[in-house]
């Protein structure tokens, strides 16, 4: 419900969203990891996702990771 609202704002005023997510693999039993870009085809286009190994696979220090978003903005940054 709060990142249904935050994304409102976002959209409404053309906000891009980084959502570092590198914590999606670490949640407490019973609770469910939710990107706010899989809550709208609009959010999913307003957003950068950057993830990375460190914590899912305990690679610390091998500084692994990645983003991803719409073409324009990954062509952009590449
Ligand atoms: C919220 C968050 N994002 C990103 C990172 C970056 O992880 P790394 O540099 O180990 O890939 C960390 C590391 O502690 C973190 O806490």
């Amino acid at each position: 419900e709060e990142l249904v609202e935050l994304g409102k704002v976002c959209l409404e005023q053309d906000i891009l969203i980084v959502s570092d997510e590198i914590y999606e693999k670490l949640v407490y039993e019973g609770s469910k990891h939710v990107s706010i870009a899989q809550l709208s085809p609009e959010l999913k286009e307003q957003t950068i996702i950057i993830n990375g190994v460190s914590k899912s696979h305990s690679m610390t220090g091998w500084r692994i990771g990645y983003a991803a978003g719409n073409d324009k903005i990954i062509k952009a940054m590449t």
